[in-house]
């Protein structure tokens, strides 16, 4: 599996440092607060299982998968709700946790569909950033690391499903995707 990676961005303790200061930001930030942990599946699932050991405050944990809407390049901005949230969310101080955000219309549409239940707050945190590619208007309350346009892979962010297990992350060798490997 790491033969398919032509350079590691980010180590796996780059990574975790990341990790331990933006879970004491959010410590801070959410101390006194009725803090729900919104897992966003698949990618954001290692993420959020390091990010919540370091945030030392009394929270609750629940997940969604979503998936766009008949359009697998996700241009329609469609999302459709694979998984729901088991409880309410009403009252709520909503952290989102995504793996990355590219385009910005899953987490524009989760954050919409959240305000819309009546959440108190709805922020989002997020691994990794890539800014220059979006096509709605979205920032993310806490950010790890800004990415360039680059395929990467590793630390629940997949390709065709495969190297979300990875520890860091990497770039995917060109000849990985392009079907000749
Ligand atoms: C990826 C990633 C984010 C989303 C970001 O998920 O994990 O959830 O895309 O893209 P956007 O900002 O353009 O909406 P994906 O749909 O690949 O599903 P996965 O998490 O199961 O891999
Ligand atoms: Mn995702
Ligand atoms: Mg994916």
């Amino acid at each position: 599996m790491r033969n398919d990676i032509q350079e590691v961005l980010f180590t796996e303790q780059e990574i975790q440092e990341k990790v331990a200061e933006l879970g004491r930001q959010i410590t801070a930030d959410y101390a006194g607060k009725n803090l729900l942990i919104l897992c966003v599946l698949k990618g954001a699932f290692i993420f959020v299982s390091d990010l919540v050991k370091k945030i030392d405050l009394k929270l609750d944990i629940d997940f969604m998968a979503v998936s766009s809407y008949g359009n697998a390049t996700k241009s329609s901005g469609v999302v459709k709700i694979v998984k729901d949230l088991d409880a309410p969310v009403e009252g709520r101080d909503i952290l989102i946790v995504e793996d990355i955000i590219d385009s910005g219309l899953t987490l524009s549409y989760l954050i919409d569909v959240l305000e819309r239940r009546n959440a108190h707050s709805v922020k989002v945190v997020t691994m990794f950033d890539k800014p220059h590619r979006r096509t709605v208007g979205l920032e993310a309350d806490y950010k790890g690391f800004l990415i360039p346009d680059a395929f990467i892979v590793g630390y629940g962010l997949d390709y065709a499903e495969k190297y979300r297990n990875l520890p860091f992350v990497g770039v995917l060798k060109p000849e990985v995707y392009s079907g000749h490997a």
